[in-house]
């Protein structure tokens, strides 16, 4: 595959959409944007939302790939969460197929294997293939986006990279996310790795910097031209003087999902 060069950017608006504005056009992208909010500061943005199939079909067509990043990033009611994320991914992957984009990044989460008891001191890292665990509706979406994601690379030869995303931000904020942290610069590292591998199939990874407390195994991402730089360390001692060590008793901090996975669901009512 070339290079690609012109990136359909979903979530254009959102958290890591606006890291990702900033940091991927030095990697010579020209991004193109696509958010059901209007994107600050840049009027050509597509202002749709994922149930639009025609803007959908409009705005992948003639990009090298997609980062799709668009979509509920929390815990929300099911509904919600079916209509952005399971089926707004769906109608994403129809419009791709149809315009014969090559390839997609995916926005996937730690979340899909949030049950996953996070490994012990000297316990291995957990394998990109540890059996899905979903920890919310949520978490359960990006299962499903990963298994269409599969679908569309052994039916249709729609390739993805999914990433299982831990904890995209400016800095760590909690003991937890010293495990989990992926910095905004290896986000970027890791996104423009995704987009630029050859032969990727669908290939999953998890997506965080080179954190010394890291639960997952980065094998997989690093395959792909990933190197990550940087590390969590830094902000430890900071963080456990505010914090304490995680307690490996409370379910929220011996998961991979946090406390995903022990808040209540969000009914619709
Ligand atoms: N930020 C992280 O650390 C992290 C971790 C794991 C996974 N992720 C995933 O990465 C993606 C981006 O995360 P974020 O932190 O920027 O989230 P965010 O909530 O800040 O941004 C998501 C964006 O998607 C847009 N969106 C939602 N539903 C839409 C729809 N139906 N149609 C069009 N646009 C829609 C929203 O308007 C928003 O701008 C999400 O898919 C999230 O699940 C992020």
């Amino acid at each position: 595959m070339p290079a690609p060069r012109t990136v359909l950017l979903t979530g254009a608006a959102g958290g890591l959409g606006t890291l990702m504005r900033s940091l991927l056009p030095e990697y010579g992208y020209t991004l193109r944007l696509f958010d059901v909010r209007p994107v600050e500061g840049e009027p050509d943005a597509i202002t749709a939302d994922l149930a639009d199939r025609d803007a959908l079909r409009e705005a992948v067509r003639g990009v090298d790939a997609v980062l799709h990043l668009a979509g509920i990033s929390l815990e929300a009611p099911f509904e919600k969460i079916l209509r952005s994320n399971v089926e707004g991914t769906y109608h994403l992957y129809e419009a791709a197929r149809q315009e014969g984009v090559p390839r997609i990044v995916f926005a996937s989460s730690n979340h899909a294997v949030g049950f996953t008891p996070a490994p012990r001191a000297g316990e291995p890292l957990i394998p990109v293939d540890t059996p899905r665990r979903p920890d919310t509706f949520y978490g359960l979406s990006k299962s499903f986006g990963e298994d269409l994601a599969q679908l569309y690379w052994d039916k249709h030869g729609l390739e993805t990279v999914s990433v299982r995303i831990g904890s995209c931000f400016p800095e760590p904020t909690s003991v937890r996310m010293l495990s989990v942290w992926m910095s905004p610069a290896d986000g970027a590292r890791l996104f423009h790795a995704a987009l630029t591998a050859e032969e990727v199939g669908h290939t999953v990874v998890y997506g965080s910097s080179a954190n010394t407390r890291l639960w997952w195994d980065l094998t997989s991402a690093r395959a792909l031209g990933y190197e990550p730089r940087d590390d969590s360390e830094p902000y430890a001692g900071k963080l456990v003087a505010e914090q304490g060590e995680l307690d490996p008793e409370n379910p929220a901090h011996s998961h991979l999902g946090g406390h995903f996975v022990n808040d209540p669901p969000i009914w619709p009512h």
